[in-house]
């Protein structure tokens, strides 16, 4: 149990550093929070214009879900999945942002790099996919959020398939202001500036 906690607070430090504001900070582009959907992640630091912090947030955000899933999970494999929700929560929910955080997507598919990359390819083609079609990047992450759960109960153990059940929820939850916007038609496109 020790090892529980140890691997889902590891996880949580990890997953609590907000890199898409402290590159949008670093790079004289002021609070990231202040513009946009207001959100951390890729898609609205992207909303700066600038497409390499975007891009760095990304790999970032989705770096620290990995990590910490193969961190801990050298110690033991099923440590390895607290320390992904761990990461996950840590992102959504981080101490030094008073638990305002972002909405998980990246660090979500960065934990399933670790745990079923053959399930993150898929999530990355959906997401493509959606975001190719329609430009939105909460609709692209809700379709993927919904296939991988269901993709996972096919290909992987149910541990890692109720994992992601449990972080999908979470991450469509987080998408309401998103999914109320989608259905009013005043979603921002991706690229679009504020
Ligand atoms: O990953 C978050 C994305 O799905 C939506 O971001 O900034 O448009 O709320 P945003």
């Amino acid at each position: 149990a020790y090892g529980i906690v140890l691997a889902l607070v590891f996880g949580y430090l990890l997953g609590s550093i907000p890199f898409g504001l402290l590159i949008t900070r670093a790079a004289g582009l002021g609070d990231v929070r202040n513009i946009g959907s207001g959100n951390i992640g890729a898609t609205n630091v992207l909303r700066t214009g600038n497409k390499g912090l975007a891009a760095a947030t990304l790999l970032l955000d989705a770096l620290k879900g990995t990590a910490a899933v193969l961190i801990a999970g050298r110690f033991a494999p099923e440590l390895g999945l607290w320390a992904g929700l761990g990461a996950f929560f840590g992102h959504l929910f981080p101490v030094w942002l008073g638990f305002k955080g972002g909405k998980g997507v990246a660090t979500y598919l960065g934990v399933l790099i670790a745990l079923a990359w053959q399930v993150a390819l898929i999530f990355a083609l959906v997401w493509l996919a959606m975001a190719f079609l329609f430009r939105y990047s909460s609709l692209a992450a809700l379709t993927a959020a919904i296939v991988v759960p269901i993709a996972l109960f096919v290909l992987s153990t149910p541990e890692i398939a109720g994992l992601f059940a449990l972080m999908s929820l979470i991450v469509i939850i987080k998408h309401r202001a998103n999914i109320t916007r989608l259905l009013a038609g005043t979603e921002n496109k991706i690229g679009a500036r504020e």
